[in-house]
């Protein structure tokens, strides 16, 4: 499928680009044949997922960029389209995953960094690159929200406010874009692993003491498994594609979407 290039001449910025998700969708859309500018906070993370595409056929440059930051959000997408060209697509993905507490105890700082970076920092994000979208005619835009965003996991109630609020801010902005043939959609991912948001969630859920989960992180994974239709987690490559679908001339028709990406579970 990869084999496809729906995505040739085009440039996407990927958010989030050192992490996990990033890395596996900006692959999926460098094989399509885009030009890829990829933006995270971590630098080393960041140049050592960049230099895996090295020596292969795709247009990559790197941002260091902290998305809670709205002026070095500015001036980093303008300097992509400066320096490398217009981007006509963005996967919003950047993100962090908080504390583990029930909402009664849940410190209350990180509950503000939580909301800073998912949904301030993705707010900043989605502006600075809209606002270039309507002034070259249009783009498409994917934001990564989260099941937990509709089903409200024990012990994230920041992760779970956070990924809510990047529901609406994607049915939002699609309203406030169409006109400008710029399309928004968002992808809900469930439990997707192996990985460190996997084997964070695994561990943190199990010492978080709660009456949801049990005391040790390989029975929480058999727990969360369990819970899901198709008794496994999702690859990492299983959200690319749908990513590079909804950025796709193939999802030409839709807007403010929520896909789910969760093998039937919540
Ligand atoms: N992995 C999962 O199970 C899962 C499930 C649902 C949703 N998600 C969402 O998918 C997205 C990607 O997660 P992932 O699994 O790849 O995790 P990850 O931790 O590997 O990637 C997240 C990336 O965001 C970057 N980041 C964090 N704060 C930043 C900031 N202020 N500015 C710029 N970059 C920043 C991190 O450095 C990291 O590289 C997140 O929004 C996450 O909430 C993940």
């Amino acid at each position: 499928m990869a084999d496809m290039k729906r995505m040739a001449g085009r440039r996407v910025l990927v958010t989030g680009g050192a992490g996990e998700i990033g890395h596996a969708v900006a692959r999926r859309l460098a094989d399509e044949g885009a030009a890829i500018a990829l933006l995270d906070i971590d630098r080393d993370k960041l140049d050592a997922v960049a230099d895996r595409f090295a020596g292969q056929d795709v247009e990559i440059t790197r941002h260091v960029c902290d998305v809670t930051d709205a002026a070095a959000v500015a001036d980093t997408v303008s300097a992509i389209e400066r320096h490398a060209g217009p981007i006509y697509a963005l996967f919003n993905n950047a993100g962090y995953q908080g504390a583990f507490a029930p909402v009664h105890q849940y410190p209350g700082e990180d509950f503000a960094r939580v909301m800073q970076i998912n949904v301030t920092g993705a707010f900043h994000i989605l502006q600075a690159v809209s606002a270039r979208m309507v002034a070259t005619g249009g783009g498409a835009i994917v934001n990564t929200a989260s099941m937990a965003g509709v089903s409200g996991p024990p012990n994230m109630p920041a992760y779970a406010a956070s990924k809510s609020a990047m529901i609406g801010l994607t049915l939002t902005a699609a309203k406030d874009l169409a006109p400008h043939a710029i399309r928004v959609n968002a992808v809900s991912p469930g439990f997707i692993g192996p990985g460190f948001m996997w084997e964070r969630q695994v561990e943190q859920q199990a010492a978080a003491d709660s009456p949801y989960y049990a005391r040790d992180p390989a029975t929480v994974a058999d727990q969360m498994i369990a819970s899901v239709p198709m008794a496994r987690y999702g690859q990492l490559e299983e959200i690319a594609g749908v990513v590079a679908f909804l950025l796709s001339d193939d999802a030409s028709y839709m807007t403010g979407t929520n896909l789910p990406i969760a093998g039937g579970g919540q």
